[in-house]
């Protein structure tokens, strides 16, 4: 089995190879390469990657790569996990927003636009090429905006999945708290990508005893706490949002923070530099400590639970996973891309019946849906109209003035990721 990482020179490509490492026997893989057009960091990840192999006595033969046709031939699957411009554009989405008092954030609202507007093109380009080279092969996407992301690959026909760790890392967590096992914790989720609700928590199975209410009741304080919530916002919901319903619902108080606080991205860029020079040591042959301080925990968990169910009928047989809402969520057109678990067979993704959402968690659902939509216009076919149109609709914008405003941020500072601009 070949696997082809695209973003190979990710500073989280450790996280992913340890996964790979540990779970060989979920996904026995014999070749892996890692392709990323800088060498230099393919020249740090790829060596130590088979330090990290060795250790583990993982038989398979990792190789780097900048030739992205070459990396994607033969694969069986091409996981996506590159961020177009680096923490530097990062940084950007995460600043100019603020200037109108909006949240400045990689994923979500004007940032989260920013980044699908630099993405979206180059993922589709990278996924003609392995459709080209390797036409079976199954593309899992991780690059965010991953809801915009996989609905670009979807339309365009592609064999895509988006993938995201909330789902997985709530499910560790509520185990651990439950005292369960995590393949016993069986999660309602519910929503879009990084718009998600914990509608129920299930044991045994899905349709096993729900004991939400009695994880809110006995240990409310430690999810609140974690979320960044208080308290009686979740017993008033009744339902766990995921942390990033945060930029919803503390939106002024995430805004006034981000104005005194460093930036994620530089507190990234910093991690980034530090882990570069543990990553050129020889001697390290595991993912240093300080790689837990960054976002992805569990990633490699869910990409090899996936790429297993995908290519070899193994893995979970219920994951959350982003794909077509074709009627899941009768409130959203089908051509919709939700986020919610799924039987996994190797013909795809097939959404589990999904209880009926209240409405107060439908109607930003459906608000997100249409500014999804027509960022996706925006990306694929660009202009300052289309821009404006969706960060109008996006509902942490929604001023005309402001969106005229941020419509300008946005293409002066990324007008060198922008073709039309
Ligand atoms: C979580 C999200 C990812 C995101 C990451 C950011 O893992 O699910 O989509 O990329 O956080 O983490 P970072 O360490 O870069 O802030
Ligand atoms: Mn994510």
């Amino acid at each position: 089995m070949k696997l082809t990482v695209v973003g190979g020179g990710s500073t989280y490509t450790p996280e992913l190879i340890d996964g790979f490492a540990r779970l060989r026997d979920v996904l026995p893989i014999t070749e892996l390469v890692l392709t990323d057009p800088a060498t230099d960091r393919l020249d740090l990840i790829g060596p130590l990657s088979r330090r990290i192999f060795a250790r583990l006595g993982h038989p398979g033969r990792i190789t780097t790569t900048t030739d992205l046709d070459a990396a994607v031939d033969g694969a069986d699957a091409v996981l996506l996990q590159l961020r177009v411009g680096g923490q530097a554009a990062r940084l950007q989405d995460e600043t100019w927003p603020l200037d109108c008092g909006c949240v400045g954030q990689e994923t979500t609202g004007a940032g989260g636009l920013a980044k699908a507007l630099r993405t979206v093109p180059v993922v589709l380009d990278i996924a003609e090429r392995v459709r080209r080279t390797n036409p079976d092969a199954w593309i899992i996407d991780f690059t965010n905006p991953v809801g915009i992301v996989t609905r670009a690959l979807l339309q365009a026909g592609h064999r895509a999945l988006g993938l995201c760790n909330v789902a997985i890392g709530l499910q560790r967590k509520f185990a651990a708290l439950l005292g369960a096992a995590p393949a016993d914790v069986h999660l309602g989720h519910v929503g879009l990508n990084h718009l998600t609700w914990e509608t129920a928590v299930r044991l045994g199975g899905p349709d096993g005893e729900d004991v939400l209410p009695r994880l809110l009741a006995d240990h409310g304080d430690t999810i609140a706490a974690d979320l960044r919530l208080p308290r009686p916002v979740l017993t008033r919901l009744g339902v766990i949002p995921s942390y990033y319903l945060r930029y919803f619902y503390a939106h002024d108080e995430v805004v006034e923070e981000a104005r005194t606080k460093p930036s994620r991205a530089a507190e990234v860029a910093a991690m980034e530099k530090e882990l570069l020079s543990l990553y050129a040591d020889p001697a390290l042959d595991r993912k240093p400590a300080l790689l837990a301080r960054r976002g992805g925990a569990f990633y490699s968990e869910a990409a090899v639970d996936l790429a297993a169910a995908l290519l070899r009928g193994a893995g979970s047989e219920h994951q959350v996973v982003n794909t077509l809402n074709n009627g899941t969520l009768p409130f959203l057109p089908d051509d919709a891309v939700v986020e919610v678990p799924a039987t996994i067979t190797a013909e795809g993704a097939r959404p589990l019946p999904v209880a009926p959402v209240d409405p107060l968690f439908a109607g930003l659902m459906a608000n997100v849906t249409a500014y999804e939509d027509l960022a996706l216009k925006a990306a694929l076919h660009g202009g300052r109209d289309r821009v404006f149109r969706a960060l109008l609709a996006h509902p942490l914008v929604g001023q005309y003035a402001y969106a005229d405003r941020l419509t300008d941020d946005l293409i002066a500072h990324n007008r060198e990721h922008l073709t039309w601009a």
